[in-house]
């Protein structure tokens, strides 16, 4: 089995399909950055769906299960579900997820499904219209994010939730959003990360998840609620479950890093490779495969970049400082 260097094998490929967005969430693209005249990638610089099969290929053969579509917004790609019905036939992927902000679902959902995709992550961190409105950058309504998660449930996508939580902005509105949507979704509660160089992020703003975990009980002590068992080693998310049976899953990558099972690489929508979400740099896969490199060569540069992998920066979080990250729309989270 390929391992790192620090014994982790590599099991989930992320894809980014695109660095666009239809948002502009100020925790990942501030408009104030990502403004009319950013420059997002040329559409000859992606990789086309052929590429991106090719490459999957490689990794499943180098131990990856799990594949997660990411952006940007993945659904701003043209004909995404023909690339999800490509995906789906490769033997050896046991899931493939899409993270999304819901917003084409009531579109999409059914060719998505029809593809082969068995569910959908939506992000959704407030639903108190001015709230979300001002967090999504573009005063986008929530009810149009509920809209698209009605649609994938309709479609009989499995649906959860990932808010973002900041202190002062949207930590009021946690319990009344688990609320809602715990009978179809389930929620999971983001600890605000340090990600890509323009979010403004402070310690202050970070909600622990023990906190969030309180305030989303009956007696805001957090006490009914008791952990559940991770479904697969390096779950992201820890989940607890109150007597009632609702479940929650609590992302806390500030104050409870989870490096030490971190089995993830992620790939740009330009097939650059990533083998942590706060990298400085990556590793070019697309000049190679454009080159006409053999599937044979393709693997041996991967396994190379996984064996020489020692990334643990939530771990490390406060005792170094970088200069430069590479940006969340890249990689998509
Ligand atoms: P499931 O397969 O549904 O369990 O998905 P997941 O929780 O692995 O993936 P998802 O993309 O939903 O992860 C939710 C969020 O957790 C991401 O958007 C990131 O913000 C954060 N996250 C995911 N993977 C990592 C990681 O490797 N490191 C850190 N620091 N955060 C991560
Ligand atoms: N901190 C935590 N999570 C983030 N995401 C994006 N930026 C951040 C950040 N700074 C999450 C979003 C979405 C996914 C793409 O990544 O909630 O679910
Ligand atoms: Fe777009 Fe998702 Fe980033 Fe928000 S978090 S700007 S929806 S990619
Ligand atoms: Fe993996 Fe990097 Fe996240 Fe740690 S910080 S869990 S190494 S992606």
């Amino acid at each position: 089995m390929l391992l790192d260097r620090l014994g982790r094998p590599l099991r989930d490929l992320r894809v980014s399909v695109t660095d666009r967005c239809n948002l502009r969430c100020t925790y990942c693209m501030p408009a104030e950055v990502f403004g009319p005249d950013y420059a997002f990638l040329p559409r000859a610089e992606l990789l086309s769906f052929e590429e991106i099969e090719r490459l999957v290929r490689a990794f499943v053969a180098l131990g990856v299960r799990k594949l997660r579509l990411t952006g940007g917004e993945p659904l701003l790609r043209r004909d995404l579900p023909d690339l999800i019905a490509q995906l789906c036939r490769i033997e050896g992927i046991e899931d493939i997820a899409l993270t999304t902000n819901g917003l084409l679902l009531p579109r999409l959902a059914a060719s998505l499904k029809a593809a082969g995709l068995q569910r959908v992550t939506v992000s959704l961190d407030s639903l108190d219209p001015d709230i979300f409105g001002r967090m999504n950058g573009r005063g986008v309504h929530p009810q149009r994010v509920l809209d698209g998660i009605e649609a994938a449930l309709r479609a009989g996508l499995r649906v959860k939730v990932n808010t973002v939580v900041q202190r002062g902005v949207n930590d009021e509105g946690l319990r009344e959003l688990w609320l809602a949507l715990r009978e179809q979704a389930v929620v999971r509660f983001i600890e605000f990360m340090d990600v890509g160089n323009h979010n403004g992020w402070n310690l202050e703003a970070v909600v622990p998840s023990g906190e969030v975990l309180a305030r989303l009980s009956d007696d805001g002590t957090g006490a009914e609620f008791r952990p559940v068992n991770p479904s697969y080693r390096g779950e992201v998310a820890a989940r607890y479950r109150n007597a009632e049976g609702h479940e929650v899953g609590l992302i806390s990558s500030v104050t409870a890093p989870f490096c030490g099972d971190c089995s993830r690489a992620r790939l740009s929508a330009v097939g650059v490779l990533y083998t942590c979400l706060f990298a400085a740099a990556g590793t070019d896969l697309r000049a190679p495969l454009r080159a006409g490199a053999s599937n044979e060569a393709l693997q041996a540069l991967i396994a190379g970049v996984w064996q020489d992998r020692r990334d643990r920066y939530s771990e490390e979080r406060g005792e170094v400082t970088r200069a430069r990250k590479v940006e969340m729309s890249h990689i998509g989270g």
